[in-house]
């Protein structure tokens, strides 16, 4: 690109006011880009906090649908649901996963029924049902790929069945969105889409969240390194983005988000799919720990934070900021 140089370009120029910066503005953040993860657990009227994740409850059902009602409300256009499964119920095996009346496939059709408009997004990963933690099958404490792959294909199946309208597998099994995707066409459910945790790092922010689903125990130390990929590489993403979508991944994500903007970026410019980063729980936690020592400024970094997901070139982004984001871009 070749522009004049000082003093007749002045790039000052339209930063002068508020519609001019506004006007040249590229990249922008709107409601329906956001995506809001949310913890479903067992019993009525009942709302617990998740204490490394301030702001941030596991919600009964009944109480569920109230909030997801205001994130219709809010144009929010789609939620994530994770389950806080009763610790009685996991199993080496996951049985529960497959379980069609399990504690997720009953809040989809909850849901579904009583906020019809709302997308949702359900997590295809053994890890809330597993006694050991991890998101496929054991043996000889390895987590065996192509096993896993028979038992994360059911769970699709019993939450595509539930009413789900994308089926997320975060596992990070070798070949599973295409076994996911055979399985979901030879029932019937070849409009059911599919958002691959594509590019999914072994990382240590996503410590709150096991906290929230209550894993944290059972993984007991170990590490999910076999399986997720390491920190350091980046050509490899792309390798994973693009095998998902030969196997018929109808979005990809990237997570962690804030420290992989890179990947992001590569990945978007790579393959042009619809693309999607999770702000995860230690991101988030991050961030409130700071807002609360009145360290950053609250709003203006947490919008800050989600905006540079869409500069380097996300779609959307799943964030447990989106109900307050979702707020904050209808006071402006
Ligand atoms: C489960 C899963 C995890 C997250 C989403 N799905 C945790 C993990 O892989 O251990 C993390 C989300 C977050 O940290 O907010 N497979």
């Amino acid at each position: 690109m070749s522009q004049p140089s000082y003093p007749t370009t002045r790039l000052r120029r339209t930063r002068q006011f508020g519609w001019s910066r506004n006007l040249v503005r590229e990249h922008e953040l709107t409601v329906t880009d956001l995506i809001w993860p949310v913890f479903v657990k067992t019993g009525q009227s009942e709302k617990t906090p998740v204490d490394s994740m301030p702001g941030v409850f596991r919600w009964s059902i009944d109480l569920l649908v109230d909030q997801v009602q205001q994130a219709a409300d809010l144009g929010i256009p789609a939620i994530a649901l994770f389950p806080e499964t009763d610790p009685a119920k996991k199993t080496d095996d996951a049985r529960e996963a497959v379980n069609p009346n399990n504690l997720i496939c009953q809040a989809v059709r909850i849901l579904k029924q009583e906020v019809p408009e709302m997308g949702i997004i359900c997590d295809v990963a053994l890890d809330p049902y597993t006694s050991h933690g991890h998101d496929g099958l054991c043996v000889d404490g390895y987590v065996v790929n192509d096993q896993s792959l028979e038992v994360l294909a059911q769970q699709a199946l019993v939450q595509a069945e539930a009413g789900c309208d994308v089926i997320a597998p975060s596992d990070m099994m070798d070949g599973r969105v295409g076994f996911i995707r055979k399985a979901l066409d030879a029932a019937g459910f070849e409009n059911t889409m599919i958002m691959s945790y594509a590019a999914k790092y072994a990382s240590g922010f996503y410590g709150p969240f096991r906290d929230a689903i209550g894993s944290t125990g059972n993984l007991a130390g170990g590490s999910k390194k076999t399986y997720q990929m390491d920190s350091g590489n980046t050509d490899e993403a792309l390798r994973e983005v693009e095998l998902d979508l030969a196997e018929g991944a109808d979005m990809v994500m990237i997570k962690p988000g804030m420290p992989y903007l890179d990947i992001i970026h590569r990945i978007k410019s790579t393959f042009g799919a619809p693309t999607f980063a999770y702000q995860v729980s230690g991101e988030y936690a991050m961030l409130c720990g700071a807002f609360e020592k009145g360290w950053l400024d609250r709003d203006q970094v947490l919008m800050e934070s989600l905006l540079a997901f869409r500069r380097a070139g996300c779609d959307g982004v799943l964030t447990y900021f989106a109900m307050e984001a979702a707020r904050l871009l209808r006071s402006v």
